[in-house]
């Protein structure tokens, strides 16, 4: 008999302070850096974004967004033997948030550990964890995505520092007979290292390199609309089922053009494809589990529903998980 890692329950948290565009471009306006409105909704769908407080770290707003996913699923903290969190923005540089989030969630004993692949983190971590659970080594993982990339935004560039938000989404699965995640797909091409990259490191005590978010736009375009069709392709290769199959597309929410394409491709109706990116801006590996959680707390998810959950970021890596809700 097959196991399968079922969705149990999903959580998701976003910090207090939300930015419109007009109030990111007053404050922008403050340091001399032009931008409009106008021109984030045109080019990228981006309404609004949350930005974490000082005091919060990735590990904060894990943590809110684990209880909720734990609540939803109806277990305790107790009942996890396994914590992955997908993260590019840690609270430090060790130890890892998943440790952090395991014990201020007043757990201890499972593993617990960060998995770094940028905006395909989630789908990273989720596929991880679905192989650890059908391989027999875990029966009840909390996945989680969560990112401050705020902190890691050159607020003088304005081609980078009106895209992103910070947030967190999670969930939980657990090891059953009924399914279940159908098929994962995950890849890297370390070659595209410098169209989206953060430069900087520690060194020395001392921070060498620039520490904040580089991309070329429009290089990242491209491959991103190329790798997500061919990554939705082979995870619904694997499965069996036709791109026709799917009930809601879940991509990874960085910019509406790229998921439009995205959808065209896959001939997904855009009413089928869950949309957050204009309320929240990307928020790298919390993407996909907040517009997942999103759209399950609204309604519009149902059980029984085949999802399609995928993403494309830094490294190159991208990767996709295929999902009977
Ligand atoms: N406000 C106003 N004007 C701006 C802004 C801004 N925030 N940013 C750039 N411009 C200007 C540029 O200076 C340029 O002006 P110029 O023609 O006078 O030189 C003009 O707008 C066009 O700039 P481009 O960079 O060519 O704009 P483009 O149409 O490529 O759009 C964008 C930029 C939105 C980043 C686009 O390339 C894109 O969507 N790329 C995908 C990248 C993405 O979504 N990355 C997210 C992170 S990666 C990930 O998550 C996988």
């Amino acid at each position: 008999m097959r196991i399968y890692s079922r969705i149990l329950g999903t959580g998701s948290y976003l910090p207090e302070k939300r930015l419109t565009n007009a109030d990111l471009a007053a404050e922008l306006a403050q340091q001399g850096v032009e931008t409009s409105d106008e021109w984030i909704v045109e080019r990228t769908g981006i309404r609004a974004r949350h930005f974490a407080a000082s005091t919060q770290g990735s590990s904060d707003l894990a943590t809110e967004a684990a209880r909720r996913a734990i609540e939803a699923a109806g277990i305790t903290a107790h009942d996890l033997d396994l914590i992955i969190v997908a993260t590019s923005t840690p609270d430090m540089v060790f130890p890892s948030v998943a440790t952090m989030v395991q014990n201020k969630l007043g757990a201890a004993g499972c593993p617990a550990f960060d998995v770094q692949a940028v905006c395909t983190g989630f789908i990273y971590a989720v596929s991880i964890a679905d192989a650890m659970i059908q391989s027999g080594a875990a029966k009840r993982a909390l996945v989680i995505g969560a990112e401050v990339f705020s902190r890691i935004l050159d607020f003088k560039d304005r081609t980078t520092c009106v895209l992103f938000g910070d947030g967190a989404g999670a969930v939980v699965l657990e090891a059953s007979e009924q399914p279940g995640i159908l098929a994962t797909d995950i890849h890297a091409d370390g070659k595209h290292r410098d169209i989206l990259c953060v430069p900087g490191h520690v060194s020395g005590g001392q921070v060498l390199g620039d520490p904040v978010l580089k991309m070329d736009g429009q290089a990242v375009f491209k491959l991103a609309v190329r790798v997500l069709e061919e990554t939705a392709r082979a995870s619904l290769a694997k499965a069996n089922l036709q791109d026709t199959d799917i009930d809601w597309l879940i991509p990874h929410q960085a910019n509406i053009r790229i998921m439009q394409s995205t959808a065209k491709k896959l001939k997904t109706p855009d009413e089928k494809v869950v949309v957050t990116v204009d309320q929240h801006g990307n928020t790298s590996a919390a993407s996909i589990p907040l517009a997942l959680d999103t759209a399950v707390r609204d309604g519009r998810i149902q059980r029984g529903q085949t999802l399609m959950l995928e993403g494309v970021g830094g490294g190159f890596t991208w990767g996709s998980v295929l999902v009977r809700y």
